[in-house]
């Protein structure tokens, strides 16, 4: 199989598991989404305050948490995403959701002060093409916020639980077993790079490669789910933690 059949293999997988359990994607992440969506808003609200406040694409916007989670804060507040019906899901707030693949932005150059993409790196076959198409949209000064993504130290140094986790408790059970249609292989082929996680020493070196001068990333536990968030606030631990003891990363990247 070529890099581009296994590109097209993947992105099919994602059309096709978004598009069945568009319906049911809100009630069943119901909590990443509430929670996620808080922080994440206060994210973009500082980042608008660095990068301008004019516009704001959610990337892989799904129903549309970063567009929720900032429209309060940009004048203009776009969307897109590789499931029609998602995108059938996103209740109002955005000025324009398009059906598309990240790899081809349908935007002018130097149209976003910010570019929002929540859980998607994961989704992605490669993730170059895209970042040198997040370049092109951004203005100059303008930033790649990338939140909510699993990191490949954490995934391989507690690789066992981790993925015993999301077998037995993880979201991705309740999907299996929330559609007729929706596979183990469908499930493993559209969350990509789960398993293993990204290499976010990689990711920083493609966002440089792709134009991104600075590039900084954080690791942390918050927005797993309902308990592990009870035990992070009881300990006062929702903050960052070291490369290789969270399982999630966000990054931002400044062009
Ligand atoms: C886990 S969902 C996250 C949705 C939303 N950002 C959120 O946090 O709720 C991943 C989203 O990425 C979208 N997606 C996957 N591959 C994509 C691609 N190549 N281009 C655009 N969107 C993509 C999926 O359709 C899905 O809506």
């Amino acid at each position: 199989m070529t890099e581009q059949d296994k590109r097209l293999e993947i992105l099919e997988a994602n059309r096709r598991f978004f598009d069945t359990v568009a319906d049911s994607f809100a009630e069943i992440d119901a909590y990443r989404l509430k929670e996620t969506g808080q922080w994440v808003g206060d994210e973009l609200k500082k980042l608008s305050q660095e990068a301008g406040s004019s516009a704001l694409l959610d990337l892989g916007c799904g129903t549309g948490l970063a567009i929720q989670a900032g429209k309060g804060y940009f004048r203009h507040v776009f969307g897109i995403d590789l499931s029609h019906k998602m995108l059938r899901e996103v209740s109002s707030g955005s000025n324009g959701s398009v059906c598309g693949d990240a790899i081809y932005l349908p935007f002018r150059a130097d149209s976003f002060n910010v570019v929002a993409c929540v859980s998607v790196l994961h989704h992605l076959f490669d993730h170059l093409p895209v970042f040198q198409e997040v370049h092109r949209v951004l203005k100059k000064g303008g930033l790649l916020y990338a939140v909510h993504d699993v990191d490949s130290v954490f995934m391989k140094r507690f690789h066992r639980p981790a993925n015993l986790y999301r077998q037995c408790l993880g979201l991705s059970k309740k999907f299996v077993e929330s559609k007729e249609g929706i596979t183990e292989e469908l499930l493993e082929l559209a969350d990509y790079h789960v398993a293993e996680g990204i290499d976010t020493q990689k990711l920083a070196e493609e966002l440089q490669e792709a134009g991104f001068p600075d590039v900084t990333a954080e690791f942390y536990w918050r927005g797993a789910n309902r308990q592990i968030d009870f035990l992070l606030r009881f300990f006062g631990a929702m903050g960052k933690t070291p490369r290789g003891f969270a399982p999630y990363f966000s990054v931002i990247a400044r062009k």
